[in-house]
């Protein structure tokens, strides 16, 4: 028991460190001033390398091994010192010189594809690109894998995902979505434009709170500010902060994205607080993460039942722009289907026809089958096939997300995972809550909060993804619960 408590005391002071880093980032993002970003940068790379330590101390390694052979913990004990055993042994495949070019070649980068996408030139930033590819190949050998390469990176995001599992996905997505989505395009299309007049900022700020409230975030425990791009950020279950954006002439940004941050943040909150620092304090994996957020941005925030719920709080707010408007007003407007070229403004189901893309091109590069040099051929062809639009710039194009220029490779399928894992959670919601749309509609959202409380945020890393996955519907993450979704949704939606 002693060496459990020396481990748990180690992680925490870990943790403490993180988090100090966490609340530097956050104030770098929202309220920092210019001039502060250069000690900012310092500040953080300071921590940074305390962290390292901390995380690769040899003693903590030994400790670790000692407590993996200790039958007197108990379940979740295990878990957590498995769970840090393995992140631990995974660091240490990485060396210095390895980390420090990767870290040269990001920031190198990143800086390139600013300049690449500016300019419309792919050739300014493809030289970036292959020397991320190349590192990250190098990555995939030495941390080992057991088919293909690239389940290397996915187990970064998504512990435990393989190629071939994102391949079936995929796959039913271009058999099930792609057509179906056709379907819609020949359809009577639907109108957004009440999302698009004027609404004034502090009110749209005040709607955006009240929709926080509503899905049970608490403010005791977090607060939300304004930031260039909304995210979510923690430093434990009880400090869990929001951010968002307001468009004086796009109310869908602010409030999907409010949602959005919202449900990520219902995670953090849920988290046990007991358990901080340690794995079972902590999300699963970023697919589940992106299940909480789209589950309520889109399964809750995209319904009919909702804005039954809170449409007349907006008409408070913007009677003026309101006039004359229902609760299916808004939800038609929130859910016209619109192939386009920029996956941040995608509809929730085209969407992932550009996460597809994405992961066709990275899994094409780290096995070697592409050159960097085909990208742009080989990502318009796509989206010609996929989306039946003809991509007329890289800028709009293959530069467009910021991803592949910060080294990440494996990170987008878990955006996708994030839809497919809630609408399958959100079928299983719908089976043990059967006055759920009910309760959606009269604004009674919090039975839903605490059942996802129950049955995923309680238990941070004690389930896998695939265990956390078959406990609540019975099987692995399949595909189907999303077309079912979809096609209930826009049947309705397109009269189909
Ligand atoms: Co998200």
């Amino acid at each position: 028991m002693l060496d459990y408590e020396s481990y748990k005391n180690q992680l925490r002071r870990l943790a403490d460190v993180n988090f100090a880093a966490a609340v530097l980032s956050w104030d770098q993002e929202t309220y920092m001033p210019a001039k502060g970003a250069d000690h900012r940068a310092s500040q953080l790379a300071t921590l940074a390398g305390l962290a390292h330590a901390q995380a690769t101390d040899k003693a903590l390694g030994e400790l670790l091994e000692k407590l993996q052979a200790d039958a007197s913990l108990d379940l979740v004990q295990q878990r957590n010192v498995q769970h840090s055993l393995r992140t631990f042994k995974k660091t240490q495949k990485y060396s210095a010189e390895f980390v420090e070019a990767l870290s040269r070649a990001i920031s190198e980068a990143f800086q390139a594809w600013q300049t690449a996408k500016k300019e419309n030139s792919f050739a300014h930033f493809a030289p970036h690109l292959e020397k991320l590819v190349a590192l990250r190949r190098e990555e995939c050998e030495f941390v080992g894998y057991e088919k293909h390469p690239y389940d290397a990176l996915l187990d970064e995001y998504e512990p435990g995902l393989t190629t071939a599992e994102v391949e079936k996905l995929f796959d039913e997505v271009r058999t099930e979505l792609v057509p179906f989505v056709k379907a819609i395009a020949a359809c009577k299309p639907n109108s957004n434009a009440v999302l698009q007049k004027n609404y004034a900022k502090d009110k749209q700020w005040e709607f955006g709170l009240y929709l926080l409230r509503l899905m049970g975030y608490d403010f005791d425990a977090g607060r939300q500010d304004i930031s260039m791009h909304p995210f979510t950020i923690n430093f434990g279950s009880n400090d869990v902060r929001v951010t968002t954006r307001v468009d004086e002439n796009d109310l869908a940004d602010m409030v999907t994205g409010s949602i959005h941050e919202g449900g990520h943040a219902l995670y953090e909150q849920g988290l046990p607080e007991s358990e901080y620092g340690l794995p079972s304090g902590e999300a699963v994996s970023l697919g589940i993460h992106e299940s909480q957020s789209r589950l309520w941005e889109n399964n809750v925030g995209r319904s009919l039942e909702y804005w039954n719920t809170v449409l007349p709080e907006l008409k408070k707010l913007f009677p003026e722009q309101t006039a004359g408007t229902t609760a299916h007003t808004f939800f038609e407007a929130l859910n016209v289907v619109q192939p386009s070229f920029i996956r941040v403004n995608a509809d929730e189901l085209t969407y992932h026809f550009h996460i597809m893309i994405r992961f066709e091109v990275e899994k094409a590069l780290i096995e070697g089958s592409l050159a960097v040099n085909d990208v742009p051929a080989f990502w318009n062809k796509r989206y010609k096939d996929y989306l039946g639009i003809d991509v007329s710039s890289d800028a709009e194009g293959c530069l467009q997300d910021v991803h592949w220029a910060h080294g990440s490779f494996g990170y987008f399928p878990t955006y996708s995972l994030g839809s497919f894992y809630a609408a399958q959670f959100y079928a299983a919601a719908e089976k043990a809550i059967p006055s759920l749309t009910q309760q959606i509609s009269n604004g009674d959202l919090l039975p839903l909060r605490e059942w996802l409380r129950e049955h995923i945020h309680q238990y941070g890393k004690q389930y896998s993804a695939r265990e956390l996955c078959e406990r609540i519907s019975g099987e692995p993450l399949q595909f189907s619960y999303f077309m079912k979704y979809a096609r209930k949704k826009y049947a309705h939606l397109y009269a189909i």
